[in-house]
């Protein structure tokens, strides 16, 4: 969704902010827009475009020098894609500059407020708003003058501000969406997520919601909206500049799947305990009388964050014997739930900014509970806001469809299901033969990986597909779903999943010749009711392709995924699914880091 970076320093500020912008891209957006000043330029120098980054390069003139300013990237929310609505936004007197992330809930009273007094608006946005705010205001500092604008607003906001008179700093907010300053040798960065500013440092200060900052080219403060000070200590970022390139891959997605094997033995590393056959999971803070307390595990998660957790309650079942579920946060969010004290809440989450997620977990708070968080990017909001958590390792994950943050984050789950369940039932040769399974996962990553050229080929012949059906039974139901989100996603292909014990309940009626079924076909208890399955949509002429730990003579085509523990196997299964999206998208042609109409992180409602 829309992004934010800013400099304030000696350096030529216009290629640093356009840098920023084009690390910024994978998270989506339609316009762009950048705006500079200096000490030695008289007043504000600003350029927007439609489009892409590069169109906005191909319009900054030649002179267009200054040493601090400001630059963003929009996803329409208000107004259409347009020059005139891309920030940032002047006033008319073009000496404050605004950018904003969020959404003001209160705009259309506040600009027809401000109409009525006599402002033009030149665009359709909530955050020109903004911009005549700060501008009427006549408080002595830049401070009080954003301090006060922010007053009348009700939303969410991450907002940089620039003032052609006080041109030594920049302004910043943070109120539902995130703001990080990036601290350098006399020079500041601002951005509204760390791969803006990785590539230039990694001491970071991530501001709270309800915290302001400003930032001058050696010095930064940090304080509340009331005014009062906070102490925000510089933390230093884990992940590396070149973790953003894409290393030889012609997608990010493409290098994300084959950073699988490697994210993995992260999220592994130093958590197996052998001596006691369990995991050390050192953010849960949850000592074994508490955890004998758990009487319910609820996981809450948006798309493919949520599937994960279909996977984990199905591992915390088994492994731990607690009852557990897992539902899409945003609309257990709206639905007022009953919140137990006996529930342990886990709030899953790659990029830990997901609106509706995070609003759901400030609603469980609010009502009392204990929530976890299973989150990728270190000190996120949602992992702020948890009690505690465990962070996945999975790396950065640019591509807006996630892969490796799926599987790592599945692997997350194992680790917390097997620790609940050596706490409870789980005997020690259980223990044992899961985290040997886990042990195995990152080779057999490798080996299935191998089989690229297989899946490529399947892929070329579903690309004709106008629509697919996803079907698994128990374990291999959440594998399907996941692997049907992944192909509509990125190719654009109507895809269904459904459990495959309910085919005979309705979608039967789809099979024909023209409707492919992948069906996930593990081998454990259920292998013969998935066969039953499979002998149905081919009494109906239907195209199966398997995937599953042997050859399934029902099948037109069978994936063979190497066998692990069967608690464990889903884990595995969605990956070569994952290849199958992405070469069927490339054969159509689909812009496959950056599908239409989506974004890395949806941070409003
Ligand atoms: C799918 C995808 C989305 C996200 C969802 C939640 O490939 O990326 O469905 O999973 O928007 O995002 P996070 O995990 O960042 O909360």
């Amino acid at each position: 969704m829309c992004g934010i970076v800013g400099y304030i320093g000696k350096r030529d500020v216009a290629p640093l902010l356009l840098e920023g912008l084009q690390r910024l891209e994978y998270r989506g957006y339609d316009s762009a827009g950048v705006v500079i000043t200096g000490p030695k330029a008289t007043g504000l120098k600003m350029v927007k475009a439609k489009g892409r980054v590069r169109d906005l390069e191909a319009r900054v003139p030649k002179r267009f020098a200054g040493t601090t300013g400001i630059a963003h990237t929009r996803w329409a929310t208000h107004g259409a894609p347009s020059d005139e609505n891309a920030h940032p936004h002047l006033d008319a007197e073009n000496k404050v500059a605004v950018v904003h992330n969020g959404i003001i809930d209160n705009a259309a009273e506040l600009r027809a407020k401000l109409i009525a007094d006599g402002v033009t608006f030149l665009s359709e946005t909530d955050t020109e708003v903004l911009t005549h705010l700060v501008a009427r205001s006549t408080a002595e500092k830049l401070e009080d003058r954003v301090r006060e604008a922010l007053r009348h607003i009700e939303g969410t906001y991450g907002i940089a501000v620039l003032h052609a008179d006080f041109n030594d700093r920049i302004v910043v907010a943070r109120n539902g969406s995130p703001v990080v300053l990036g601290i350098g040798e006399k020079e500041m960065f601002v951005a509204s997520d760390v791969a803006a500013l990785v590539s230039h440092t990694r001491q970071v200060v991530t501001l709270d919601d309800g915290e302001m900052a400003t930032i001058k080219a050696d010095d930064y403060r940090t304080y509340t909206t009331e005014g009062s000070r906070t102490s925000a200590e510089p933390t230093t970022v884990e992940w590396e500049a070149e973790s953003y390139d894409m290393g030889g891959h012609d997608t990010y997605m493409h290098k994300e799947i084959f950073e699988q094997a490697d994210a993995v033995d992260r999220v592994l590393r130093g958590r197996i305990d052998d001596r006691f056959s369990t995991v050390h999971l050192g953010g849960l803070n949850l000592d074994a009388h508490d955890a004998r307390k758990v009487r319910r595990v609820k996981i809450l998660g948006c798309g493919t964050s949520y599937h994960a957790g279909m996977i984990g309650a199905q591992m915390i079942e088994e492994l731990a014997r607690i009852p557990a579920d897992a539902e899409p946060a945003s609309e257990f969010r709206y639905r007022n739930a009953v919140v137990d004290p006996d529930t342990l809440y886990v709030a899953v989450s790659q990029s830990g900014e997901t609106y509706d997620v995070l609003a759901a977990v400030q609603e469980l708070k609010r009502k009392g509970a204990r929530v976890f968080g299973i989150v990728n990017v270190v000190g996120s909001a949602i992992a702020r806001e948890a009690d505690a958590g465990v962070y996945v390792h999975a790396g950065p994950e640019v591509c807006v469809v996630s892969t490796k943050c799926f599987t790592n984050t599945t692997v997350a789950f194992a680790l917390l299901a097997l620790h609940l369940g050596r706490i409870r039932d789980l005997s020690v040769s259980d223990g044992k033969r899961i985290i040997a399974g886990l042990r195995r996962l990152p080779a057999q990553i490798e080996q299935m990986l191998e089989r690229e050229d297989e899946i490529k080929k399947l892929a070329q012949e579903f690309a004709e597909a106008k629509s697919m059906l996803f079907i698994g039974r128990v374990r291999g139901y959440p594998v399907a779903r996941e692997a049907s989100l992944k192909l509509k996603e990125v190719s654009y292909i109507h895809a269904e999943a459904y459990p495959a014990s309910e085919l005979k309940h309705g979608p039967l009626a789809l099979i024909e010749p023209a409707l492919p079924t992948v069906a996930i076909v593990p081998d454990d208890d259920l292998l013969e009711k998935n066969r039953a399955a499979l002998e149905e949509i081919k009494a109906r002429s239907g195209r199966i392709l398997a995937v599953a730990h042997r050859e399934q003579e029902k099948a037109d085509h069978t994936i063979v995924v190497p066998k692990n523990e069967d608690e464990l196997d889903p884990i595995l299964m969605g990956i070569p699914l994952q290849l199958l999206a992405y070469h069927t998208a490339l054969a159509l042609g689909r812009d496959i880091d950056k599908p239409r109409n989506l974004a890395k992180s949806v941070t409003v409602e």
